[in-house]
């Protein structure tokens, strides 16, 4: 018999606790999906401690005791940001394990390094989760390759629509952004979404992927979301339209442009719609037509669904 695909969690937050529970919920549907059982080996946490929501997975503060473990096959990285992350998933493809990934940091930064690691490794390197959560997006972008994007736009950052959305309704910017990282869809340093590094990052990981190059964050024309004023807000609805935080890509002919800022949008379209964790991204093709996605692109359940159907997906090739 097929032994279980060994998980390893880095990182115990809003993500890795949703994770974790899981995969101690519905054990029966990840193998009859997976066609095998998963195990959770175990998750590293700065403070083994603490108490959680984590379905009683083993903890441990030292990553290396499941890096070096043999019945580890996959490391789940969802620590975040550049350092230790970047470390932990380089020694990972050392140690021959595969990495799934929600750091949209992490994969737009080190895009080159991260994916030649993978390839030496003969490891696989897949990061569903890193942009629209349960928005299956990475896999539409990968899925077409034949087609010429021409325009991509949409809401990739929740924390922004929600703190749009309740300026709607009076709410102050501080009160709005305090709300969203009550609920969990902000970043820890929550900079990361207001100042557009959050959509800038995850705009630069679709256009790489559909262009089939890295497309550096840093090529991402980011205006902050913390001069927007209710009178603003006020104005835009008396015209029929909501302001969102936009993240587009303009495939041009010869360059294409990329930006994160304040838009208009009307108020019925689906941004207009959109309150809180929603993210919708369209895309306009030559031969596809124009495609649409929307779904929860934030939150612990909806991320660790994404990473789940990632693991799901290296069992499948008979990792
Ligand atoms: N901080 C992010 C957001 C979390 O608000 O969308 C999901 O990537």
């Amino acid at each position: 018999m097929t032994r279980p695909l060994g998980v390893a969690l880095l990182g115990l937050g809003t993500v890795g606790s949703a994770v974790a529970r899981a995969m101690g919920d519905r054990e029966k549907r990840l193998a009859a999906t997976a066609g095998r059982a998963l195990r959770l080996v175990g998750a590293c946490a700065r403070d083994p401690g603490k108490p959680r929501d984590a379905g009683g997975v083993p903890v441990t503060a030292d990553p290396f005791a499941l890096l070096d473990d043999p019945e580890v096959d996959v490391v789940v990285e969802v620590i975040g940001g550049m350092e230790p992350a970047r470390d932990l998933q380089l020694a990972a493809f050392e140690r021959g394990k595969h990495v799934v990934t929600a750091n949209k940091e992490l994969v737009a930064r080190e895009w080159r390094q991260l994916h030649e690691a993978a390839r030496l490794a003969k490891r696989e390197l897949r990061f569903e989760a890193a942009v629209g959560a349960a928005i299956p997006v990475v896999a539409a972008a990968r899925a077409l390759g034949a087609v010429r994007p021409r325009v991509l736009s949409g809401l990739l950052n929740g924390t922004t629509t929600y703190i749009c959305s309740r300026m709607e309704e009076g709410a102050a910017f501080d009160a709005a952004l305090a709300e969203a990282q009550a609920k969990g869809y902000a970043e820890a340093d929550p900079s990361a979404d207001v100042d557009g590094w959050d959509p800038a990052y995850k705009l630069s990981i679709l256009v790489s992927l559909l262009e089939g190059r890295w497309f550096p964050p840093d090529g991402v024309r980011r205006s902050s979301l913390r001069s927007l004023t209710l009178e603003q807000v006020a104005e835009a609805a008396a015209r029929g339209s909501a302001v969102r935080y936009l993240a587009v890509a303009d495939f041009g002919e010869r360059a294409t442009k990329a930006r994160v800022g304040i838009e208009e949008v009307r108020a019925s379209s689906l941004e207009g719609q959109a309150t809180g964790p929603t993210n919708v991204v369209r895309l306009e093709t030559d031969l596809a037509g124009t495609l649409t996605f929307v779904g929860p692109g934030a939150g612990g359940n909806a991320t660790a669904a994404a990473i789940l159907g990632d693991v799901i997906a290296i069992a499948q090739r008979g990792a």
